[in-house]
């Protein structure tokens, strides 16, 4: 199963709702939801309230993406807002397996996530409570970066230790995945595609960013048909 989560970060906010109509209609299967707080990235964007509204406009999963400090303090007012699955950065968590226990406790997906300069071994002792590992292929905090090709081979040694440790976390990307780079990242298996610019085509351009969704959703089911 090869789901698309579309990140809205790339979306015009002005029309938000619209935005994730076309790209459900179109095929994404997964609301993909950047939060970041200007400290851990260079960044701010949306928190709690925007993750509320979001959560008014779709019942597609919501992917909430913490670039954040101290992402414990806020476990509860994603909940409360409507999160269905919230990733935290191995980087920032001291204590990472309280944190995820504590997101799960509170009816959420616990779901971890590595920037390109950390290595998968970080994250061995926690593979087993895990929904999802998330790859970043760029350094988070900003849309519209190069993807990373180094990044690939964690996304087999985690094929590989899934296998291995018998579990069945699913595998995902983020970070300059678009149809030339979609089909690599799918052969390593990754099946939760993150991708932003790849998709929303700007204001006003529904009918594009609808061809995006689908061309992007043929590249990666094609790759992942040749590797089934
Ligand atoms: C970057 C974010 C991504 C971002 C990806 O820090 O985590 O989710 O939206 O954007 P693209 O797909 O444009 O690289
Ligand atoms: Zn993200």
């Amino acid at each position: 199963m090869i789901d698309l989560a579309f990140s809205i970060l790339a979306a015009d906010f002005a029309n938000l709702g619209e935005e994730i109509a076309t790209a459900e209609r179109a095929g994404g299967t997964v609301c993909h939801v950047d939060v970041m707080d200007g400290h851990f990235v260079p960044n701010i964007t949306f928190g709690p309230p925007v993750v509320a509204a979001v959560r008014r406009c779709t019942n597609l999963p919501l992917d909430v993406h913490l670039m954040i400090e101290d992402p414990d303090r806020y476990i509860p007012d994603f909940a409360k807002a409507g999160a269905d699955w919230v990733i935290v950065h191995q980087e920032v968590c001291r204590h990472l397996h309280r944190t995820l226990s504590q997101i799960r406790e509170h009816g959420m997906q616990p779901a971890v996530v590595i920037n390109p300069a950390t290595p998968v071994e970080t994250l061995i002792e926690v593979l087993p409570i895990v929904h999802h590992v998330l790859v970043m292929t760029v350094n988070p905090g900003f849309g519209g970066q190069s993807f990373i090709p180094r990044c690939v081979e964690k996304v087999r040694h985690l094929a590989s230790l899934r296998e291995e440790m018998n579990l069945n976390f699913r595998i995902e990307v983020d970070g300059g995945i678009a149809v030339d780079t979609v089909g690599e990242v799918v052969r390593a298996g990754a099946d939760l595609l993150v991708a932003g610019s790849a998709i929303f085509a700007g204001p006003g351009n529904q009918a594009q960013t609808a061809k995006n969704a689908e061309e992007f959703l043929r590249v990666a089911r094609s790759a992942g048909e040749l590797t089934a």
